[in-house]
């Protein structure tokens, strides 16, 4: 097996770092204040990087969170071969409430292989196993899709579950689905680990549909890259002043994005801690013998075949 890449362990220390940060404030209700505790914790952790990166996907301007901003170097000097991606909590609402699915997400791609979505906040997706290649896509209709990959699957086209994120603007799409008979499968924040688990076999999740959010749609795509799964996007800005950003951007609106539009090049590498109670990923948590908190992670790596899970003990200060 080759190397693990550089980043992916400083990646993994960034997330449980910023786990361990969030933890303090779960359940506290104040969304920025989670968001800040683990922005600080994961900027902390990466000073001490062992490679030179630039955030091309970093904290949002949609939230007006605070930044690991876009354009942020990472590392102490080295060489800048790295595009990072940071989501220091996917799911900053659900960690204020302590409800399960937040997880604190960063990925990495050689340096220009990220597609920048910094103009527009939102991107349509569509997500499964490698199964979808060639069978499902973007512009069919949500009925036409699910027909296609039942068969594909060998299933009944009422057994499969389909996650789509609840937002209004996917209210159509949920009524579709719905109306196939398939099972909706129902989350209100937090798309990158669910889609994620559309792209794992025997993950309760068959396909992730509809819009959420365009670094996400990114950080996704790395996951999958690592994967081999399936994934198309197209941008879906929601707002007249997204449509005129985009455009002043030079940003094709209209573009099918393949996975490899979303993040080319051979070195890829994602790592997902968990933060509260995930789909593959306990919550963190505390150990009352040693004192320790405990977080697990899923790391990915393209360079390995196999999804790593990994347990990170981290002793309290
Ligand atoms: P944050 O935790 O950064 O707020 O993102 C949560 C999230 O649910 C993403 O997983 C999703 O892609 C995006 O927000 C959808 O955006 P919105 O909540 O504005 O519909």
């Amino acid at each position: 097996m080759a190397a693990i890449h550089q980043p992916t362990l400083d990646m993994l220390a960034a997330t449980v770092a910023a786990s361990v940060g969030a933890m303090p404030h779960l359940g506290s209700g104040d969304k920025n204040l989670v968001d800040q505790a683990a922005v600080d914790a994961m900027r902390a952790s990466l000073r001490g990087a062992d490679f030179g990166g630039v955030v091309v996907i970093g904290e949002g301007e949609k939230d007006n969170a605070p930044m690991l901003y876009n354009g942020e170097l990472i590392g102490g000097g080295q060489p800048l071969e790295w595009d990072i991606a940071v989501d220091p909590i996917d799911g900053t609402a659900l960690a204020a409430s302590n409800e399960p699915g937040a997880v604190s997400v960063m990925a990495a791609a050689e340096r220009g292989k990220m597609l920048e979505t910094s103009e527009v906040f939102y991107m349509k997706k569509i997500v499964t196993g490698a199964v979808g290649a060639g069978v499902v896509d973007i512009d069919k209709s949500a009925t036409e899709n699910i027909l296609a990959l039942a068969a594909e699957l060998d299933m009944a086209p009422t057994d499969l579950r389909v996650a789509v994120i609840d937002k209004a603007r996917n209210a159509d799409l949920i009524a579709e689905i719905e109306s196939t008979g398939a099972t909706w499968v129902r989350f209100a924040e937090g798309d990158v680990a669910m889609a994620v688990a559309a792209a794992l076999p025997n993950s309760g999740i068959d396909m992730l549909l509809g819009v959420g959010g365009a670094p996400e749609g990114v950080v996704t795509a790395c996951a999958l890259r690592c994967l081999g799964g399936f994934m198309q996007a197209r941008f879906a800005p929601q707002t007249v002043d997204e449509i005129e950003r985009a455009m002043m951007a030079d940003y094709d609106l209209e573009k099918k994005l393949e996975l490899l539009d979303l993040v080319a090049g051979d070195k890829i590498s994602f790592v997902l801690s968990g933060v509260t109670e995930g789909m593959f990923t306990p919550g963190i948590v505390k150990d009352d013998e040693s004192d320790e908190l405990i977080v697990q992670s899923l790391v990915l790596d393209q360079s390995s075949s196999a999804p790593s899970f990994v347990e990170v003990r981290v002793e309290q200060i």
